[in-house]
């Protein structure tokens, strides 16, 4: 038996209780893993409120990212005691995820902890840390180079904007923040921030199609009117990492910053980023991240907070990222 956060629906409520399941109850798969640790995301959010479409099955176990260790594998890449994580690959959505003890996924899904990284740490970066590394590689092959200016990071104060930040810092690069939440300016600083700009000053849409040019790239996690305003706003022949659509998922801009200054518009997509290429982002955050700072960005949740939890990310009162401990 093992203890799973399960949600169930009856006629389109969602209620979620703390349950313990059979072995027999885990979905098919390669590898089997004794969960130590999940994490919070805004998608998760999505999911413990059932909106977004996102889960089609129930009764359903919640948490698209999970680190643990093998206790059984029916594939040759891993072995029992070895050390794993998960981001992505629809786990937590179309397949059971890491809010439970237990957990079995198919072996692709998965890569081996990198050495330095505990499955704690790992979990505290999760998605989040993973989105915020490949936007910096997608900006790195578009030329960004810390000598460029300044970069702005939007929805700063959350998961994919702290690790942004502190990863970004860490490299020499000077990084404008912006956040909705002005008293959260010491701890943006301590990340590494040297700017702080109020989220307000970019969520209002511009009458103009170009503005005066001011960031060198940015990593948006807030969509909407903001990446609108933001276009406007780069330096020729720059980059903008859509990561995110915390502010909204529309898109009303122009094509001006494109034509008349070469901007770049770069998707950022986690989820299905390739099996191959996702060893080397994680290594790149083992060794170049400040991992000493990563505590100041994470606080840890059982099972049972998840609900409450799940209503404030949405709301955007979640700092930093919440690491969750099934077995608390
Ligand atoms: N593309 C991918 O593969 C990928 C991967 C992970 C996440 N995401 C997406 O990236 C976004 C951020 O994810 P996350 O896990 O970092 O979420 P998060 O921790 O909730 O952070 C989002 C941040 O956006 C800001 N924000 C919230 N509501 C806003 C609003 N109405 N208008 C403007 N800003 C707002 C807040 O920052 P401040 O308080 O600092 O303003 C909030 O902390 C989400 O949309 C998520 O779905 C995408």
């Amino acid at each position: 038996m093992f203890k799973a956060l399960l949600l169930e629906q009856q006629e389109k409520i969602i209620s979620a209780t703390i349950t313990d399941l059979d072995e027999s109850r885990l979905p098919e798969g390669e590898v089997e893993i004794a969960v130590e640790y999940s994490s919070l995301n805004y998608k998760d959010g999505l999911v413990l409120n059932g909106l977004g479409g996102l889960v089609k099955n129930y009764p359903h176990v919640p948490g698209i990212d999970l680190a643990g260790t093998v206790t059984q594998s029916d594939h040759p890449n891993f072995q029992p005691g070895e050390q794993v994580l998960s981001t992505g690959w629809r786990v937590g959505e179309a397949q059971w995820g890491g809010y439970a003890q237990k957990a079995r996924l198919q072996a692709a899904w998965l890569v081996k902890l990198p050495s330095g990284l505990s499955t704690r740490t790992a979990m505290g970066l999760g998605a989040a840390g993973l989105s915020a590394a490949i936007a910096l590689e997608a900006l790195e092959a578009h030329g960004l180079t810390p000598d460029m200016g300044e970069v702005l990071i939007t929805g700063a104060a959350g998961g994919v904007g702290s690790f942004s930040v502190l990863l970004l810092a860490a490299l020499g690069y000077t990084i404008t923040a912006s956040t909705g939440r002005p008293e959260l300016e010491p701890y943006l600083k301590d990340l590494g921030a040297q700017n702080i700009i109020p989220r307000q000053e970019l969520a209002e849409p511009s009458n103009k199609p170009l503005e005066s040019a001011r960031w060198a790239a940015c990593i948006d996690s807030v969509g909407g009117t903001t990446l609108a305003r933001v276009l406007s706003q780069m330096e020729y022949g720059t980059s903008v990492a859509a990561v995110g659509l915390a502010g909204g998922n529309k898109l009303d801009t122009t094509v001006i910053p494109f034509l008349l200054r070469g901007v770049n518009l770069l998707g950022i997509d986690s989820v299905f980023y390739p099996a191959e290429r996702r060893a080397a982002a994680w290594t790149r955050l083992a060794t170049e991240l400040p991992l000493e700072k990563i505590d100041a960005i994470c606080s840890e949740a059982g099972l049972q907070e998840l609900p409450r939890l799940g209503k404030e990310i949405l709301e955007g009162k979640v700092q930093g990222r919440v690491i969750i401990n099934p077995n608390a």
